[in-house]
């Protein structure tokens, strides 16, 4: 930015989004503003005058990725602008600039200034935003036009829970929830911009509270209400914040799928206490066990760090026997990035990479193991399928179960359509099924 020149205006952009969902959704908010602003969006980054890139932060090797990519991007054409959009952006700012060659540098609570920093680049001035004003963001962008049958609704923003590992806490700010009312609104426009599904968004979803009282399960019941939505989900959630109200929701709401995202990080207590994880092996397993018995088919994910300072072989064979314990239906599994600015990254007892690839492998397979498990158990069940897309294969299409499987079959329904089916062939990834019976075309384009 330190060049004062003046740059051609960009007429087309690309905005290519790293990280969680959450991310996605402010990548698919910044199209639309930058949409709404005259421009037009391409296929790819290549063919664009602007690219938008959305980082993660979470891991090295996540923000490693920005700076290859602007290098490349840089390379294959110097007259490129750059925006550098997300968690990297909120937690290196000026820094981006001093490294590489960028014309915009905006955080995640600051992007709805996007086409007016575009501007200012273009006039060679400096365009560095990474102010946090609470969900200043939402009232400042255009409304929802078009989506397909499945959209992510933020409703949640931050995190004030400071594990010790993590830079969620800095990059996105305190823990902030959207209003009722607005949420609400966001959903109608979305089933009428053409979503069946909604799944609402949070670092932590779960502690979403409108200050009166109200949480999560009651903005799922009132969302149950919106009338063309057929599937509500929400993800993700942290263990202390699942409470009765939502657990009972599970039991009572048809739109609420069941499927719950749940990390727990560690079978260690000594561990998760380090981790400032603020729950214990057994006050997870007696959440789970008080979410089966309201809805026992639930579908359980997770996510699991190995690897943490001080761990030892003992205490991750606990995360193993946790894992036996809850039989996932699926879940991500992470080796320990140490994360510059967290407690964690300076604590004693760094364990060796191969140490943490050998306890991945390991924890990997126990959780494929499980995950095939789940799907197999499933086989011959009759359930909805929500088309998403095409498949591979000539009249094949693919959708997801209510428990978010994977799952091809043929058939005629277009996409947007619930097709009845029964579950064939289960792999460790998707599962085959026969169409029993598929909604009519007026319900399905409603
Ligand atoms: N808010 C969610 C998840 C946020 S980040 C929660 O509390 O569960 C998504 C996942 O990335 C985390 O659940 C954790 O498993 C992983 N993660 C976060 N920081 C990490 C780090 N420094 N190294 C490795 N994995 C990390
Ligand atoms: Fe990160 Fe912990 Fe907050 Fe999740 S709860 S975002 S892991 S600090
Ligand atoms: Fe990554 Fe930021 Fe999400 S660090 S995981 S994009 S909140």
């Amino acid at each position: 930015m330190g060049a004062a020149m003046t740059k051609t205006p960009p007429k087309t952009f690309h905005v290519k989004s790293f990280g969680c969902q959450m991310n996605v959704y402010d990548g698919e908010r910044m199209a639309e503003l930058l949409a709404a602003d005259g421009l037009t969006a391409t296929a790819d980054a290549a063919g664009a005058d602007l690219v938008v890139l959305n980082t993660c932060h979470i891991r090295e090797k996540a923000t490693e990725k920005v700076y290859s990519d602007i290098g490349r991007l840089r390379k294959d054409d110097p007259a490129k602008m750059i925006a550098v959009a997300g968690c990297v952006a909120q937690a290196e700012g000026e820094e981006i600039v001093r490294r590489a060659k960028v014309d915009v540098v905006v955080g995640p609570q600051a992007y709805h200034n996007l086409p007016r920093l575009v501007s200012d680049a273009v006039k060679g001035e400096a365009a560095l935003d990474t102010d946090m004003p609470p969900l200043s963001k939402f009232d400042a962008l255009p409304a929802r036009r078009k989506v397909g049958p499945t959209a992510f609704l933020t409703v949640q923003e931050g995190c004030d829970k400071f594990c010790t590992y993590c830079v969620v806490p800095y990059t996105r700010g305190a823990e902030t929830s959207r209003p009722f009312a607005e949420i609400v609104d966001e959903a109608r426009a979305l089933v009428d911009a053409g979503a069946r599904e909604i799944t609402l968004l949070g670092q932590n979803v779960n502690a979403w509270s409108d200050g009166d009282g109200r949480g999560l399960h009651d903005l799922i019941r009132a969302l149950d209400r919106v009338e063309g939505l057929a599937r509500i989900r929400y993800t993700t959630s942290h263990p202390n914040d699942m409470t009765q109200g939502l657990i009972d929701a599970h039991r009572d709401v048809e739109k609420l799928m069941p499927f719950l995202h749940l990390p727990v990080q560690s079978g260690s207590d000594r561990v998760l206490r380090a981790m400032n994880r603020s729950h214990t092996r057994d006050s997870y397993l007696r959440v789970i066990d008080r979410v089966r018995a309201a809805r026992p088919d639930i579908a359980l994910s997770g996510d699991f760090i190995v690897g943490f300072p001080g761990e030892t072989e003992a205490e991750f064979a606990e995360t193993l026997s946790i894992v036996a314990a809850v039989g996932h239906a699926q879940a991500f599994s992470f080796k320990y990035s140490p994360r510059p600015g967290t407690p964690a990254a300076t604590m004693e007892g760094q364990i060796a990479a191969e140490v943490m690839d050998e306890r991945l492998q390991r924890l990997q397979a126990a959780i494929n193991r499980d995950q095939l498990a789940f799907n197999q158990a499933l086989v011959g069940r009759h359930c909805d399928v929500l088309i998403e897309r095409r498949g591979k294969q000539p009249g094949q299409m693919l959708g997801k179960s209510p428990w978010l499987q994977s799952v091809h079959l043929e058939t005629s329904a277009p996409i947007g359509t619930m097709v009845s089916v029964e579950l064939g062939h289960a792999g460790p990834n998707s599962l085959t099924a026969r169409e029993i019976s598929a909604e009519r075309a007026s319900v399905a384009a409603a």
